[in-house]
């Protein structure tokens, strides 16, 4: 809620602008020259929603839709592809989290370690590589499993050690009327399917 309008046209700018621009003329290049690849830079963020990074997420959702459209209109020339990392050990990543952070989400992540550039740059070349010529339109998560660990009702899981009143606020986005997330605990999925059916979700 606190997102200026000059911070959320920053974060625009350099996620999503920026790759818009620098694909439009890479693109008018690579039709001249008959083929080409576009890698673009997603996140894991911009395909499940994360508190306070509304502006970050929603540039990187938006970086994943331009590459399926580009994919789209550029196809059979050129592919377009997005690669979405979760937690990888940069220099964006430490400025941000203590030593005691890392350690905890290191912890919860099914691979039990925060990635590498490398992991990524390695996912970079395999897409640009002609080994994933039938590859296009596509978003790559490279996370070490923490989207498939994100779910309130895995007992230990990222997402419902973090904070679960997150997942019901998309859900009561969705329908506004979902009651508070302290009146629902869901333990297991016939309780959920039970509360669905009798009307209480
Ligand atoms: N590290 C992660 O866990 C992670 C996860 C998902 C996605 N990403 C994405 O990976 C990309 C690289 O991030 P990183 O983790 O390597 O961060 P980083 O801080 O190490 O690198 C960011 C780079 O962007 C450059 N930059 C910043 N503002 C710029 C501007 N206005 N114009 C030109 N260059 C600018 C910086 O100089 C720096 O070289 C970003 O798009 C980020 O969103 C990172």
């Amino acid at each position: 809620m606190d997102i200026t309008p000059q911070e959320w046209r920053t974060v625009l700018d350099i996620n999503l602008n920026s790759v818009f621009y620098v694909a439009q003329q890479s693109a008018r290049r690579m039709l001249a020259q008959g083929g080409g690849v576009i890698v673009n830079m997603g996140s894991s963020n911009g395909l499940m929603g994360y508190h306070y990074y509304a502006d970050y997420n929603a540039s990187k959702a938006g970086v994943i839709e331009l590459s399926r459209s580009m994919a789209l209109e550029l196809a059979p020339t050129i592919r377009v592809n997005a690669v979405c990392p979760g937690f990888i050990m940069t220099p964006m990543q430490e400025a941000e989290y203590t030593p005691e952070m890392r350690r905890a989400f290191e912890n919860k992540l099914p691979l039990n370690k925060l990635g590498k550039p490398e992991d990524v740059a390695a996912l970079f070349a395999f897409l640009a590589s002609d080994d994933a010529g039938f590859i296009t339109g596509q978003y790559l998560v490279i996370d070490g499993g923490e989207l498939i660990s994100c779910h309130p009702r895995i007992e230990g899981s990222y997402l419902s050690s973090i904070d679960k009143s997150h997942y019901w606020g998309l859900y009561k986005h969705a329908k506004p009327s979902h009651p508070p997330a302290e009146e629902v605990e869901i333990r297991d999925l016939a309780v959920y399917q039970n509360l669905l059916e009798g009307g209480a979700l």
